[in-house]
């Protein structure tokens, strides 16, 4: 059976209260609908087709730009999930299939593995339509719920729509759904807007599907691969609930992770192993981790390449195309940017190295610092091998100082220096009696 599936991201996400649509929101720093699209990208004969508003259409670009063969439909107005659907099954290449896999932008946690069980259920049972369901750990939510007579799934109420006389069960509605194309085509023109929001509810389709004596049931999953964000505080959740299963990952991949709940990562971190994470570390996007790593207490990373035995922090911050090779120490109070640190280098304490290259086994004193930045342009600073820096010294840059040379404390470098030279300025040192 082919498979085509529709992602809604059109809605207006107005309980988000922000300037962003809700949409690009990000989970472990990545937008909500690309946690979706990946998911969906993997089934990998599958036409994919996002509905977005025109408010969307400034991020149209990045998004072609990351997933090639996606298919468009602008959904002028939101009217509600069933109107964004039919703007969707516009294009024929949507309609073309024989099943239909509806997901939303704003349900980033799934994962195909649940999603290919729902699936095979759906062909399994010979379903019509098959709801994507779940039991939150709390009743108290605004998610629709399922209504059953008999054990038999008859209909979905949203949650303001729920009358006292409606007996709903706690099982509520994920938002996904998959279905017969053919009869989805079809039916969807019987979904009115007479309701509380005056919208076009995808979920009326339980009872009209039903009406026409369709076989209609609900998959279950676990409720954490579908929490759904229209707030700020579910996004808080969800961002939790990723986080959560994130450290669990690590931990069973065998990361030392010494306080987990204060360990944060991205989606892309990569850890290898042997490594030891203490309390209170960010991972940014982009960050991979070797082997046999050290990464103290509170450091920020992001945009980083830490390569085998690397001590890091604490209170490290390294960010934007660094690469850090083996057997360096970087301590603590140290702020690493856009620099290529070879192996064996230390730069233990207190220092700024921004757009630098530092070759091996060059010693970096307390408090050196590159002057990269002349207010107009930034500029390399190369130090060659062998180096000793020493402490609070000013590197100004463009500067490339060569292999072997001693720069003394306190000095002001604003000249390239050869090979094997010793650099200081020379200051005399004045020493008075105060009485005199
Ligand atoms: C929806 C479901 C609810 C379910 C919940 C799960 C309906 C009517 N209700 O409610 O049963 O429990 O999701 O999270 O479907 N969208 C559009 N165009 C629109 C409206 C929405 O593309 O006109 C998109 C949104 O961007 C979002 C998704 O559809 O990705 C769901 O819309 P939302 O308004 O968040 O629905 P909920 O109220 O959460
Ligand atoms: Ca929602």
């Amino acid at each position: 059976m082919s498979l085509s599936i529709i992602v809604l991201a059109a809605g207006k996400g107005s309980r988000m209260l922000s300037t962003k649509p809700k949409v690009f929101h990000e989970i472990g720093n990545y937008p909500m609908i690309y946690h979706v699209l990946d998911v969906a990208k993997s089934f990998k004969q599958s036409k994919i087709n996002l509905v977005i508003s025109k408010e969307i259409l400034g991020f149209k670009e990045s998004i072609i730009k990351k997933y090639k063969n996606i298919l468009f439909s602008i959904q002028n107005e939101q009217r509600g999930t069933a109107d964004a659907v039919k703007t969707a099954l516009l294009n024929k290449e949507s309609r073309a299939s024989n099943m239909t896999m509806i997901l939303y932008g704003d349900t980033p946690l799934i994962s195909k593995k649940m999603l290919e069980n729902a699936i095979n259920e759906f062909k399994k049972r010979k379903l019509d339509l098959c709801v994507i369901s779940m039991k939150p750990e709390n009743n108290q939510n605004n998610y629709g719920k399922l209504k059953f007579i008999d054990d038999k799934l008859v209909e979905i109420v949203e949650q303001i729509e729920i009358k006292e006389k409606d007996e709903c069960s706690n099982i509520c509605n994920s938002g996904m759904m998959i279905l017969k194309t053919n009869y989805l085509k079809k039916l969807l023109k019987l979904v009115s807007s007479r309701n509380k929001k005056k919208e076009f509810y995808l979920t009326d389709l339980v009872k009209i599907f039903n009406e026409k004596n369709l076989i209609v049931d609900h998959f279950i999953c676990s409720y954490a691969d579908s929490l759904g964000v229209n707030s700020m505080e579910e996004l808080s959740m969800v961002n939790e609930q990723f986080q959560n299963k994130r450290r669990k990952q690590f931990l069973a991949d065998g990361v030392n992770i010494e306080s987990p709940e204060s360990v944060f990562f991205s989606y892309d971190t990569k850890i290898g192993k042997g490594v030891t994470i203490q309390p209170n570390v960010y991972f940014g996007p982009s960050v991979t981790i070797r082997d046999s790593v050290i990464i103290r207490s509170f450091s920020y990373l992001d945009h980083v390449k830490i390569n085998n035995n690397v001590t890091v922090g604490p209170f490290a911050r390294i960010r934007d195309e660094v690469e850090v090779e083996e057997n360096s120490k970087i301590g603590n109070f140290v702020e690493i940017k856009k620099t290529k640190v070879k192996k064996g280098v230390k730069i233990s304490h207190l220092s700024y190295i921004g757009d630098s290259e530092i070759n091996k086994n060059t010693n970096i004193g307390a408090g050196a610092i590159t002057c990269n930045y002349d207010g107009i342009k930034k500029h390399r600073t190369i130090i060659g091998e062998n180096c000793f820096i020493g402490s609070n010294t000013s590197l100004v840059a463009p500067l490339n100082i060569k292999k072997g040379s001693i720069i003394g404390a306190g000095t002001v470098v604003n000249t390239d220096i050869p090979n094997e030279t010793v650099v200081y300025r020379k200051s005399e040192l004045i020493k008075k009696n105060k009485k005199k």
